[in-house]
C-alpha cells in the first residue's frame, strides 16, 4: 500500500488526484478550524469501539494519546496540514495512523460524511453559545446606556417625521426586545443542531454495533434529562444541512436589527440630530475634511448585512438541487457559515463596545422633544375625554395645527381663546397637555413609553441580563 497516498484513496486508486484537481477539491484550508471538534468527535468514536470491543483498551488508549498530542500541535501551530490529505478529518486521522497504528481502526463505522456533519454541528453549538453571550452583553449595554439616561426624552419617530415623544430608553430596549427574539431563535437552532449523527456512516448506517447512543452522551447530545438524543435517519443525518441554514437565517434576522441600531445611531450622530457623540476611538476622519467624525462602526455594521443575507441565500441555493444523499456540494456550506458566525460575531461586539463609548447629548434631545407638535395626538385625546369622537377630534386638531402654521406659532404658543375659537369644547386647562412630563407621565399602558412603565422595563431587563 502506498503509504503516502490519502486515506481514503489508497486500494481503490492507483495515485492521488491531478495537482488542479487535488487544489480544487482541498477544504483543509478552511476546514482545519474544525479541528477540536473533529478531535473531541473521535475521542468519543474511539470510547465507544473500545466499549463494543473493536478497540482494545491499549489501543483506545495509543489513540487518545495520539489524538491529545495532535491537537496540543495545532493549537501552538506547529502541525502540519497537508492539501493532499484533503480536508481537516484526513489530516488528522492521517497523522495519527502514521503515529499509532490503531488510528487505522478508528474509522471503523464512520464516514466523513457523518464525521463532517457530527464536527458542524459540534462547532455550531459552541458557536451559538458564544453569539448568545455577546449578545446579552449588546442588551446589557443598550440597558445601561438607557438607564444611565433615563429622563431624557427625544422625539419617536414614523416616516422619519416626528411623530410623538418617548423616553430614549424606550427606544433602546426596542431593541433590547429584538435581540431577546434573536437569542430565542437562536436558542431554537441550537436545540434542533443538538442531535448527534455519528453511526450514520456514509449513508446507511453499519453493520457493526456501534453505540450511538453512548457517543452522543459523551459529546453532549442530550436532552434536558440527560437522555442521548440521535439523529433517526441515516440517509437524513449526512445530506441536510438545515440546521446551518436555520442558523445563518438567524443571523441574518440578527443583522437586520444590528443594522436598524446602527442606521439610527448614524442619524443621531449627525449634526441634524445631535443627539448623541460617539468618542473619538470608534469613530474614523476624513482623509480630505478636517472636520470629519465618520460613525463607521455603525456603517460597516449595516454593511455587513449585506454578506449575512448573501450567505443565506448561497446556503438554499446550495442545497436545494441536491439528490440524496451526500454530495461534494455540500463542502461548500462551512465557508458561508464560518463568515456568518464571525461577522454577526464582530458586529455585535463592536456595536456593545462603541455604545458603551457613546455619550448623550441631553441638551439636543430637549430641544428636540420641546417640539409641542409631538404632543398634538394629546389634544386629541383631551377632546375625546370630553365625548367627542376621535375622528372629530383629529379635524379639529388638525384645525388648531394650521391656524398655528398661519400665525407662525408653535402649537402650544396659541392662546386659550385661539383653541376656543375652533371648538368650544377646548377649555382653560386644554394647553396644559404641553406638559412634556405630565405628558410622559400619562403613558401608563404596557409597553408605552410612560415614566413608570420605561423604570419598570429598564428594571426587567437589569433583572433578565444580571442573570
Ligand atoms: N470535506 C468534506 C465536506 O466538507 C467532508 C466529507 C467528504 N465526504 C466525501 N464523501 N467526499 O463535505
Amino acid at each position: 500500500m502506498n503509504k503516502s497516498s490519502p486515506v481514503s484513496r489508497s486500494g481503490r486508486f492507483g495515485g492521488g488526484p491531478s495537482a488542479d484537481v487535488a487544489q480544487f477539491t482541498e477544504s483543509v484550508s478552511f476546514d482545519c478550524r474544525l479541528w477540536e471538534h473533529d478531535i473531541l468527535g473521535s475521542l468519543a468514536h474511539a470510547e465507544m469501539l473500545k466499549k463494543i470491543g473493536i478497540l482494545t483498551k491499549a489501543e483506545c488508549n495509543a489513540i487518545i494519546k495520539g489524538l491529545d498530542e495532535i491537537g496540543r500541535e495545532i493549537h501552538a501551530g506547529e502541525f502540519q496540514w497537508k492539501s493532499e490529505f484533503e480536508d481537516v478529518h484526513m489530516n488528522i486521522e492521517a497523522e495519527l495512523t502514521r503515529r499509532v497504528p490503531a488510528g487505522a481502526k478508528l474509522h471503523t463505522a464512520r464516514s466523513r460524511n457523518d464525521q463532517v456533519a457530527l464536527d458542524m454541528r459540534l462547532w455550531l453549538r459552541d458557536e451559538i453559545v458564544g453569539l448568545i453571550s455577546e449578545i446579552r452583553n449588546l442588551q446589557r449595554s443598550l440597558v445601561e446606556l438607557g438607564a444611565e439616561n433615563s429622563t431624557v426624552i427625544i422625539p419617536g419617530y414614523t416616516h422619519l417625521q416626528r411623530a410623538q415623544p418617548v423616553f430614549l430608553a424606550h427606544h433602546l430596549l426596542a431593541y433590547v426586545e429584538m435581540l431577546d427574539r434573536d437569542d430565542g431563535r437562536l436558542s431554537c437552532c441550537y436545540n434542533r443542531a443538538n442531535v448527534c449523527p455519528l453511526g450514520s456512516g456514509a449513508i446507511a448506517g453499519s453493520t457493526l454495533p456501534v453505540d450511538r447512543e453512548e457517543v452522543a452522551r459523551l459529546l453532549g447530545f442530550v436532552d434536558e434529562k440527560g437522555r442521548p438524543r440521535i439523529s433517526q435517519n441515516s440517509m437524513d443525518a449526512v445530506s441536510d444541512r438545515d440546521f446551518v441554514i436555520e442558523f445563518c437565517s438567524a443571523a441574518a434576522l440578527l443583522a437586520m436589527h444590528l443594522s436598524r441600531l446602527a442606521e439610527d445611531v448614524i442619524l443621531w450622530a449627525g449634526s441634524e440630530f445631535g443627539f448623541i457623540t460617539i468618542a473619538d476611538a470608534y469613530t474614523t476622519g476624513s482623509s480630505l475634511m478636517p472636520q470629519k467624525k465618520n460613525p463607521d462602526v455603525a456603517e460597516l455594521t449595516r454593511g455587513k448585512t449585506g454578506r449575512v443575507y448573501g450567505n443565506l441565500v448561497a446556503l438554499l441555493t446550495l442545497l436545494k438541487g441536491l439528490p440524496m444523499t451526500y454530495n461534494r456540494d455540500l463542502q461548500e456550506d462551512k465557508e458561508r457559515l464560518f463568515d456568518t458566525a464571525d461577522t454577526v460575531r464582530a458586529t455585535v461586539r463592536i456595536m456593545a463596545a462603541m455604545l458603551r463609548n457613546t455619550k448623550i447629548n441631553a441638551g439636543q434631545c430637549a430641544s428636540a422633544s420641546a417640539d409641542p407638535g409631538l404632543l398634538a395626538t394629546d389634544l386629541a385625546d383631551y377632546l375625546v375625554r370630553k365625548g367627542m369622537p376621535f375622528r372629530d377630534a383629529h379635524h379639529v386638531v388638525g384645525a388648531v395645527v394650521a391656524l398655528a402654521e398661519k400665525k407662525g406659532r408653535p402649537l402650544n404658543q396659541l392662546s386659550a381663546e385661539d383653541l376656543k375659537g375652533i371648538n368650544d369644547q377646548f377649555g382653560a386647562d386644554a394647553l396644559a397637555v404641553f406638559d412634556l412630563k405630565k405628558a410622559m407621565a400619562a403613558r401608563e399602558l404596557p409597553g408605552a413609553p410612560g415614566t413608570r412603565q420605561v423604570a419598570r422595563q429598564l428594571a426587567r431587563w437589569k433583572k433578565l441580563l444580571s442573570r
